[in-house]
């Protein structure tokens, strides 16, 4: 198939995305390595790291710094960082910008997960308008004199009850974001059901900066579809590239109007499997035994719907160095055809939240009282604005 839609270079003031196809940020899988798999396949997009914790960026937590490492041939280092107070989120971005540790900024608003949710952060936080405009101002005024430009990436909402899109789109750009990425769906939804497109259309419709479409590509026609539905001027793309780096080849050929698309056999996944390893063991300093421990989910994805045995699989997870990996692949037969079947299907979580964390009467109000703010943030150590 063939697609006479096309994405505009997205402008970020201080770099232009050539074809606004975005890596969409992934606790524990977007590391250098993946992005690098996902770059060396796709578009000159945007590749974004996994959310790290202003919190623990401030306080130079080892695990935290080691997920700020990009590759000398990442030319645009996309950053996320996560908080709730915004004088700590407002510290993180200050060391990113003295320390230059990227080129791009996106805050994630985003994230559903109870641990999260419960300290008003991520998904949640939008549901306080001055809190939220709070963060975004504080990060914006720290990164924009540096001319690194800010992005905010969020939810519809907390529940179709309590929804927050509007409002948080339209703060993030009254207050200097560059574009808005919307995951199409509420922190009840969590990952269960559709993301419902039609919201990122009507963002598209009130929004004067650009509006990155996310949630449920799985396939080249998807990312395509998204963009004649919606008018978004980017994509972002999070589970459906999971032990799929090269979906990425397939939206640059879409984009590019070709019907060209990469299903690679089981060897060549293999291959792929090998050299993820090899990246992994460079990312945590040659510790091979961290290497392929952190390869084993990746390897469960990248295996998902190929004739491969339980017996293959269980010796994956039991493999402690890169040759171990090796020997493993070494024994694929690599003739063995991408199974098509499963291409455009839901991979990783797909569940609905089975109740939404929140902290003690957070809907009670759209905004927060200075009493509210005290006693969320009064006693934190590493805040000394109150
Ligand atoms: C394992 C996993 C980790 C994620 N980590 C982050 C994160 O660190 N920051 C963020 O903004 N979103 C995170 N997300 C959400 C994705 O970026 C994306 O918004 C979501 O998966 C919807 O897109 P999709 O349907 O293409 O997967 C994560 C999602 C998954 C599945």
């Amino acid at each position: 198939m063939t697609s006479s839609v096309q994405l505009s270079p997205l402008d970020l003031g201080n770099h232009t995305v050539q074809t606004p196809v975005v890596l969409s940020p992934m606790a524990g899988v977007t590391n250098w390595p993946f992005r690098m798999l996902c770059r060396e396949f796709g578009p000159d997009g945007l590749y974004v790291a996994e959310m790290i914790t202003a919190r623990a960026l401030v306080a130079r937590n080892p695990k935290a710094l080691r997920l700020c490492q990009f590759d000398p041939s990442e030319k645009y280092r996309s950053l996320q960082l996560y908080g709730v107070n915004p004088s700590i989120v407002e510290q993180a971005a200050r060391i990113v910008v003295d320390e230059n540790m990227a080129d791009h900024i996106d805050l994630n608003f985003g994230c559903p997960v109870p641990k999260v949710t419960r300290k008003g952060g991520g998904s949640a936080l939008p549901w306080k308008n001055d809190l939220f405009r709070d963060v975004l101002h504080k990060v914006v005024s720290v990164a924009s004199p540096a001319g690194i430009p800010v992005t905010a990436k969020i939810r519809v909402g907390i529940d179709d009850d309590h929804t927050t899109f509007h409002d948080a789109a339209m703060i993030a750009q009254e207050e200097g974001c560059k574009a808005v990425t919307l995951h199409a769906r509420t922190t009840a939804q969590y990952y269960g059901g559709h993301s419902e497109w039609e919201k990122i259309g009507a963002l598209v419709e009130e929004l004067d900066i650009p509006v990155i479409g996310n949630g449920d590509i799985w396939t080249a026609e998807d990312a395509v579809e998204m963009v004649r539905e919606t008018g978004c001027a980017g994509v972002a793309i999070g589970r459906g590239c999971q032990g799929r780096p090269w979906l990425f080849g397939d939206i640059a050929n879409a984009f590019a109007g070709s019907s060209e698309r990469i299903n690679p056999t089981l060897g060549q996944v293999g291959d792929i499997i090998v050299r993820h390893a090899q990246l992994l063991t460079a990312f945590y300093e040659g510790d091979e035994m961290m290497a392929v421990h952190d390869l084993r989910k990746h390897v469960a994805w990248y295996l998902k719907g190929f004739p491969v045995g339980g017996g293959t699989r269980a010796a994956f997870m039991k493999c402690e160095s890169v040759a171990d990996v090796e020997a493993e692949v070494a024994k694929f037969d690599r003739e063995v055809e991408f199974p098509m079947a499963i291409a455009d299907k839901p991979r990783g979580r797909v569940r609905f939240a089975k109740k939404v964390h929140l902290p003690y009467g957070w809907l009670d109000s759209r905004a927060m009282t200075h009493e509210e703010r005290e006693d969320m943030f009064a006693d934190d150590p590493m805040d000394a604005s109150y």
